[in-house]
């Protein structure tokens, strides 16, 4: 195992901890009762956070993204923890009906809203809903959307869900329609026991940064083998794919990438 695949998310942190830090003084400076509401406290400091990882992360990936998301999101689409909305630039204005962004930190919903509508999705016309709940309240989401979705998109975001096995579940079963489809750009648990050991070892820090994020999930190999009551796969067809030129061996942050398409 490379020291240098561990010192990295070391610095990524301490990069995390400067964005996030000094807009945490000045929440506390507007606002001193938030002292005691360490929730509210994380999720203003990911809103900051995210402004250059997300921009960041989204330029990184950018291809991927393309590959993934554009040539497959179609009908209401809904994206599980929107960040500032980077994903609604990859939909296909004339396919996508609805941009539904499900984002539980607030903070966040002004700049999902202006992404939005440079590209043509609006509360106004009803082409755009931002959710606050979690990923893991399905019965909200049901309860909003009206109708199961066509299409649910996952970036970066399944790390960082409550109870992922039965959030994932509910996700699948109740809330994609049939014949919808799942996609998702994940990282993940490296198959390597070293690194997968650093992974869950730097994982207590890590989500105290990114706001619950958790580094050693195996997100893929959930979805994958998902099944139903009766044992059955929910997939009618299902591909994964990891960007091998771009995952380093021993690398901490290994992403996965895929497509499953309900029966
Ligand atoms: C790493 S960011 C990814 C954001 C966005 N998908 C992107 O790629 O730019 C993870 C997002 O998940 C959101 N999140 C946190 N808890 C969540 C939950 N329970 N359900 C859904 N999203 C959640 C965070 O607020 C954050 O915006």
């Amino acid at each position: 195992m490379k020291f240098s695949a561990i010192f990295e998310m070391v610095q990524t942190m301490q990069i995390g901890l400067k964005f996030g830090f000094p807009a945490v003084l000045r929440a506390i400076f507007r606002s001193p009762s938030l002292l005691f509401n360490w929730a509210a406290l994380s999720r203003v400091s990911m809103a900051n956070i995210w402004v250059p990882f997300g921009a960041g992360s989204d330029q990184d990936r950018r291809e991927e993204k393309q590959k993934l998301i554009t040539p497959h999101a179609h009908g209401v689409v809904l994206d599980l923890g929107a960040g500032h909305g980077h994903t609604v630039n990859y939909l296909d204005r004339t396919v996508v009906t609805k941009y539904v962004a499900l984002e539980p930190n607030t903070f966040m919903h002004p700049r999902i809203r202006e992404m939005a509508a440079e590209v043509g999705f609006n509360e106004s016309d009803e082409t755009l809903l931002i959710l606050s709940c979690g990923a893991e309240d399905t019965a909200s989401i049901l309860s909003s959307v009206h109708a199961p979705v066509d299409t649910i998109v996952s970036v970066l975001t399944l790390c960082t869900v409550p109870f992922p096995h039965q959030t994932i579940r509910a996700l699948v079963f109740d809330i994609l329609a049939p014949g919808g489809t799942l996609l998702f750009l994940e990282h993940v648990r490296n198959d390597r026991a070293d690194a997968a050991w650093w992974q869950t070892a730097l994982t207590p820090m890590w989500k105290r940064v990114f706001d619950g994020c958790c580094l050693d999930r195996p997100t893929d190999i959930w979805l994958k083998d998902l099944k139903d009551d009766d044992g059955q796969t929910p997939w009618n067809e299902g591909n994964i794919w990891d960007p091998k030129d771009r995952n380093d061996q021993e690398t901490l942050f290994w992403v996965e990438v895929g497509q499953f398409v309900k029966k």
